[in-house]
């Protein structure tokens, strides 16, 4: 069954994450040894520049790097915020191109209803997807 796993530095994200029902949940920090996940998932990352907030894309990077975690992720969603202009999602942007995954969606702070029935199709597409597969 498909899961998110996501980064939190101020809540936003956590707080996006935690209003899609029915799909298990991991956060992933700077403290916490990244772990092979062993079904695919959708990683959501909020933006903050990596030159100057570099904890959160090298976070994600490790993550992504662990076992056959970066096949695994079938997708990524990037909180942020419009004001930012061109840098808005950054950070998914950046590790879109790092490990050839795409962007499903960019949302701001915790997500309007919208981004979360968003969030909850693309998971649902995976777990139907992979029950034709298999
Ligand atoms: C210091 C700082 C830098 C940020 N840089 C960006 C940015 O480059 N692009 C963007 O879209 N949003 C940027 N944001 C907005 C955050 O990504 C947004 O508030 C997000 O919802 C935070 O998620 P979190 O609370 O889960 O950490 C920045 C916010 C802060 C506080």
């Amino acid at each position: 069954m498909a899961c998110i796993v996501y980064y939190s530095l101020t809540g936003q994200t956590r707080k996006f994450v935690n209003k899609v029902a029915g799909f298990d949940k991991y956060e992933i920090s700077s403290d916490k040894e990244a772990i092979e996940m062993t079904e695919p998932f959708i990683m959501v990352i909020p933006s903050y520049e990596s030159h100057v907030y570099g904890d959160v894309i090298e976070t994600a990077e490790e993550f992504l790097e662990c076992g056959d975690n970066a096949q695994l992720c079938k997708g990524l969603f990037g909180g942020g915020n419009r004001n930012f202009a061109q840098l808005f999602c950054v950070t998914v942007k950046e590790l879109s191109v790092l490990f050839d995954i795409p962007v499903l969606h960019g949302f701001e702070f915790q997500g309007s209803p919208l981004d979360v029935a968003t969030l909850t199709k693309e998971l649902e597409e995976i777990d139907q997807y992979e029950k034709i597969e298999h």
